[in-house]
């Protein structure tokens, strides 16, 4: 393998790579240099691949063992590739348009996403990705000590729960070309701590994800909304970000541990379609 080119796209995270065609098996030193890049950048990202479901499952497989999304359904071909659509008409809200980390509503949210780009509009249909691990680090000894131990309960309901009190109607919700279920399963009530330990780099991160996050554990929701406003508002600030600009064919694989995102409804009259792989992650600690 020659050695890769990684060209940073912000000061906060997230770089684009260079010199590697993703439809080929990676070898171990290409593998070993993407997870660096992924552990140093916090998101990756690749210009130019033409992949193949397969090629893109192949892939994911190298970092961990892939799921199926639990309430969207994937390709019929490929259950584990998930098709993110908006189509040109769609009067729907676009899946992923607020901040979040993937699914942190469950047990063992997932280690990270590869997002592959199929059709994107000319301009819009960005995504935003935020570094956690600076927005822990930045914050006060005092803070910090405050929030050290303390639990949150996380759920699917704003996204996938019946009783939804933000968005009521399924068809503003998803796009009528995305096989998404309303399920009462999503409303079950997971806890996991504030801040999380990275369990390859060690670094300590905030873990709130902002469409998920209820309240923290052993507290009311009147008690908690403060300080969980202020979280929510703070790991947002746009020094702790990158914007990324989608080509047809560009890929993005994040670290859903230690950073969000938030996929822009910025193209109305114009039709996205992407693929999504999902690899398995661990409790978080
Ligand atoms: C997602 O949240 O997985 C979708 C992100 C995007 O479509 O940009």
């Amino acid at each position: 393998m020659k050695n890769l080119d990684i060209r940073p796209i912000a000061g906060a995270l997230g770089a684009e790579i260079h010199g590697i065609d993703l439809s080929q098996p990676l070898d171990d030193m290409a593998f070993t240099a993407l997870q660096r890049a992924l552990h140093e950048n916090l998101v990756i990202f690749f210009r130019d691949q033409v992949i193949t479901p397969e090629q893109q499952l192949a892939f994911a497989r190298h970092f961990g063992a892939l799921e199926t999304h639990r309430y969207a359904k994937g390709l019929a071909s490929h259950p584990e590739v998930l098709p993110v659509i908006k189509e040109a008409d769609d009067r729907a809200a676009n899946f992923g348009g607020i901040w979040h980390s993937d699914v942190s509503f469950h047990e063992e949210p997932p280690m990270g996403q590869i997002l592959y780009a199929l059709q994107v509009p000319d301009a819009g249909g960005d995504t935003i990705f935020v570094n956690m691990y600076k927005a822990y680090d930045s914050l006060s000894d005092g803070l910090k000590q405050l929030l050290e131990g303390r639990r949150a309960i996380h759920t699917g309901e704003r996204s996938y729960g019946p009783s939804d009190s933000q968005v009521t109607r399924r068809q503003d919700k998803f796009s009528r070309s995305m096989d998404v279920k309303i399920k009462n399963d999503a409303e079950v009530e997971v806890s996991h701590p504030v801040i999380r330990t990275h369990p390859e780099t060690g670094r300590k991160s905030l873990y709130i994800s902002a469409i998920s996050i209820q309240r923290f554990e052993n507290m009311s929701h009147e008690e908690s909304k403060p300080l969980l406003d202020f979280l929510i508002a703070y790991a947002k600030r746009p020094e702790f970000t990158c914007r990324f600009r989608w080509d047809k064919n560009s890929v993005a694989f994040w670290d859903n541990r230690c950073t969000q995102h938030y996929a822009l409804n910025d193209y109305h009259g114009h039709h996205r379609e992407m693929h999504r792989v999902t690899i398995a992650g661990d409790r978080p600690v």
